[in-house]
């Protein structure tokens, strides 16, 4: 098969003829070759070529202009040049196994197909040569092609070997079986069953590189059953596996909130690009296995699991070497608000539940119904109908609240030195019970959102309310 139509940039001819010239072979290979047959662009285009990569690289750059930006990575035998916008790796064939950010440096050289071989799937394994007899050649020893036709994801050699080249390659797996909607040969999962373990002297980092590509998936409930099949799941995010399984008592069960969980993270994907609200659905449940009870009256209950949910959020993003940041505090607050939707809702939308509910979820408010509407999965679909009802009607009273817009940035409109100096109160407790009260009546909408309204309601009602709260010594 011949690809010369499909390799349209310059850079390509450029490229096969620096390496005539110092009598070389040289190749496109990996992800870039397997996008050309998916029709997906890339800008990276990763070069093999048969001898040292670096040189090649050199000379590549000389030709495409005195400041074209060349980086070498010597110990690991690889250089980067970049050129309008696009990323060019280059790296000598080698024996062993292929692998960017692998710590090991390159030491032996070999031929076009040993490096082939020692790649991490067919599909990544195709070369297309460059070099001016056979330009646009495709070598695709292992039927790559065949197994992009027909949606497959199998390792070029004994998948043993290619997985304990890189355990990672377990994971990278389900990642392209995810993304693309590939099915994993089975032989080569049962060599993912079978080495699963091997993922524990794998870095966080690179499994959550993996996991953010799963997360960033169309339907990432794909990637998380797969890990969980594979026996990858209790190594690369362990936390959901409680969630796993139903309980019954007295014939009543629970659904399955493992189950309802990924299906959560599906509804938010299908809506929202926003990684952070995908792994806000996927932990809005976190703390269900741990306040699970059993109610002779009520069933099964998990009061107060979004409190608690919330407070768990920091320990597993510590855990897993996920950023410590605001994705994590938002993270972390979805999670604590993920029922408030609803239970507005239910308490049928009260313009006092409705203005809370903005102020409280603030900037967050979209994400927040969009999580909150996604958790709607009854399986009664009578059920299912009632509460999408109910939310329509929240949506609309969100819409009718004027100072909607003013709600989400809350911020109370008396301070504490007014108040202090006003009413000649020191520091201390006296002044959260007056500032709550204003936020109440707010909320409650007694009055506007407006400073003078909410002073001029403060001097009439302080005297009370500080009976109520005496000055703590
Ligand atoms: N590769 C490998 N084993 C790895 C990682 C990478 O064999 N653990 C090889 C594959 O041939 C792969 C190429 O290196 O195609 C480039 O790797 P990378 O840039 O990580 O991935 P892509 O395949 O380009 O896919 P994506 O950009 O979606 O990650």
């Amino acid at each position: 098969m011949n690809l010369k139509e499909d390799l349209k940039h310059p850079v390509f001819r450029v490229i096969g003829r620096i390496a005539d010239s110092m009598d070389r072979e040289v190749y496109v290979v990996g992800g870039y070759v397997r996008d050309i047959f998916l029709g997906r662009k890339s800008q990276d285009i990763d070069f093999v070529t048969v001898g040292s990569g670096i040189e090649l690289a050199g000379a590549v750059a000389r030709a495409l202009g005195p400041r074209t930006p060349l980086s070498v990575f010597a110990t690991y035998g690889t250089a980067q040049v970049k050129h309008k916008g696009l990323e060019l790796e280059f790296v000598g064939a080698r024996k062993e196994s292929y692998r960017r950010e692998s710590r090991n440096p390159i030491v032996e050289d070999g031929t076009l197909a040993d490096d082939q071989n020692r790649r991490d799937f067919t599909i990544n394994a195709m070369a297309i040569r460059l070099n001016e007899s056979r330009y646009g050649e495709l070598v695709d020893p292992f039927g790559g092609l065949a197994d992009l036709a027909r949606n497959i994801i199998r390792t070029p050699l004994d998948p043993d070997i290619t997985f304990s080249d890189d355990p990672l390659r377990m994971m990278r797996a389900v990642r392209f079986a995810t993304q693309l909607g590939f099915e994993i040969y089975p032989e080569t999962f049962e060599a993912i069953r079978r080495n699963a373990d091997r993922l524990k002297i794998i870095t966080r980092e690179r499994i959550n590189d993996e996991l953010g590509k799963i997360m960033r998936s169309p339907r990432p409930s794909v990637g998380f059953l797969l890990l969980d099949k594979a026996g990858l799941l209790q190594y690369a995010f362990p936390a959901v596996l409680d969630l796993k399984g139903v309980e019954t008592v007295d014939g009543i069960g629970h659904k399955d909130n493992f189950l309802h969980t990924l299906q959560v993270v599906d509804h938010v994907a299908a809506k929202s690009d926003n990684e952070w609200l995908r792994w806000a659905a996927l932990l809005h449940d976190i703390a269900k296995p741990a306040t699970k009870r059993y109610d002779e009256r009520l069933g099964w209950t998990f009061h107060n699991h979004n409190f608690l949910g919330e407070k768990m959020v920091p320990g597993i993003f510590k855990k897993m070497k996920m950023p410590m940041n605001e994705h994590m505090k938002y993270v972390s607050k979805l999670v604590g608000l993920h029922m408030r939707p609803q239970s507005v809702a239910d308490a049928g939308v009260t313009d006092s539940g409705v203005r809370r509910l903005i102020t409280d979820a603030g900037a967050d408010l979209d994400d927040l119904m969009t999580l909150a509407e996604a958790d709607i999965t009854s399986k009664n679909p009578a059920k299912v109908r009632r509460q999408l009802e109910s939310f329509g009607r929240l949506r609309r009273r969100m819409d009718e609240i004027s100072d909607a817009d003013a709600l989400r940035n809350w911020k109370n409109p008396v301070n504490g030195n007014e108040i202090m100096e006003h009413f000649h109160l020191p520091p201390g407790q006296q002044i959260a019970v007056l500032k709550e009260a204003v936020k109440e009546a707010i909320m409650d909408g007694e009055i506007p959102y407006d400073h003078d309204a909410a002073w001029e309601w403060l001097l009439r009602n302080a005297p009370a309310l500080l009976a109520q709260a005496p000055a703590s010594h």
